[in-house]
């Protein structure tokens, strides 16, 4: 019982280890928000998909799970060429993002399921800062060491990072994150980028397991049709036993 107890424990540290602990921001992310979602995807293939690709979401599916049309769809989420029924792959192969980036950009179809959920996302894409030591003049807090630019600076503006030398830890430890501090103004207030953040990681979180949304959707139906079978049991019960009394 001990040894089953000790594993349950173990099992829950892994996961919010994997999912950053405490360190998250709460994204609000809610996959029945469908405005949402499609925002989302807008900025996924337009900030995102230059690099990263969501190989198991075929863009009819997306269409049919988001409510947009083919044509809206092959019009305005669509710029790799790919047709309708194919996955949203991009270009860019591993060994060219390993030259140019120092790393190549990997596929993010799960990586909301990897990273525990949306939350993961959101933080990661507010925690980017000015690192002139990186060789893209980029980090990230919650990623530290990330080769990845940030790609939304222009909206978010540009922050730097302040970190405190810790207190009474290990000599060499290393020094404890504080604080962002705005140094150049985005286009974006932090309201405003913190709706595209959420949108972003809303939509990552519907690719990572697209069934959700129609188990979600399915779900209504079942409970309908539940609460309708009960009445007509009960409607079916009375009448029943209405001869026999
Ligand atoms: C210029 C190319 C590029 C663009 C554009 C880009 N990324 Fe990345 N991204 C990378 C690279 C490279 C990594 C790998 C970082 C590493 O492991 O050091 C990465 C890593 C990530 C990760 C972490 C994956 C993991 O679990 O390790 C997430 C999440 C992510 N990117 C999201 C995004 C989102 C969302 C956008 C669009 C707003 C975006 N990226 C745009 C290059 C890019």
């Amino acid at each position: 019982m001990k040894k089953l107890i000790a594993l349950v424990f173990s099992v829950f540290a892994a996961t919010a280890q994997a999912s950053g602990g405490s360190n998250l921001q709460h994204s609000g992310a809610d996959l029945s928000d469908a405005d949402s979602l499609k925002h989302g995807a807008a900025l996924f293939v337009n900030y995102c998909m230059s690099c990263h690709s969501l190989k198991y979401v075929r863009y009819s599916r997306m269409a049919a799970d988001l409510g947009l049309t083919e044509d809206e769809v092959m019009g305005s989420l669509n710029f790799t060429g790919a047709k309708f029924g194919e996955a949203m792959t991009v270009a860019m192969t591993a060994a060219d993002g390993e030259k140019w980036l120092g790393k190549a950009p990997p596929d993010l179809s799960l990586v909301a399921r990897v990273r525990g959920g949306p939350d993961w996302i959101y933080t990661y894409l507010k925690s980017f800062y000015r690192d002139p030591a990186r060789p893209l003049g980029w980090n990230n807090v919650l990623f530290p060491g990330a080769s990845m630019p940030h790609v939304l600076w222009e909206q978010q503006g540009v922050q730097s990072a302040v970190f405190d030398a810790p207190h009474g830890g290990p000599a060499g430890a290393a020094p404890v994150f504080a604080r962002f501090e705005q140094v150049q103004p985005g286009q974006l207030s932090a309201e405003e980028y913190d709706k595209v953040a959420r949108d972003i990681a809303n939509f990552l979180q519907y690719a990572a397991e697209p069934a959700a949304l129609q188990r979600q959707r399915f779900g209504v139906w079942v409970l309908l049709f539940l609460v309708a079978l009960t009445g007509l049991s009960w409607v079916l019960k009375r009448e029943y036993w209405r001869d026999v009394h």
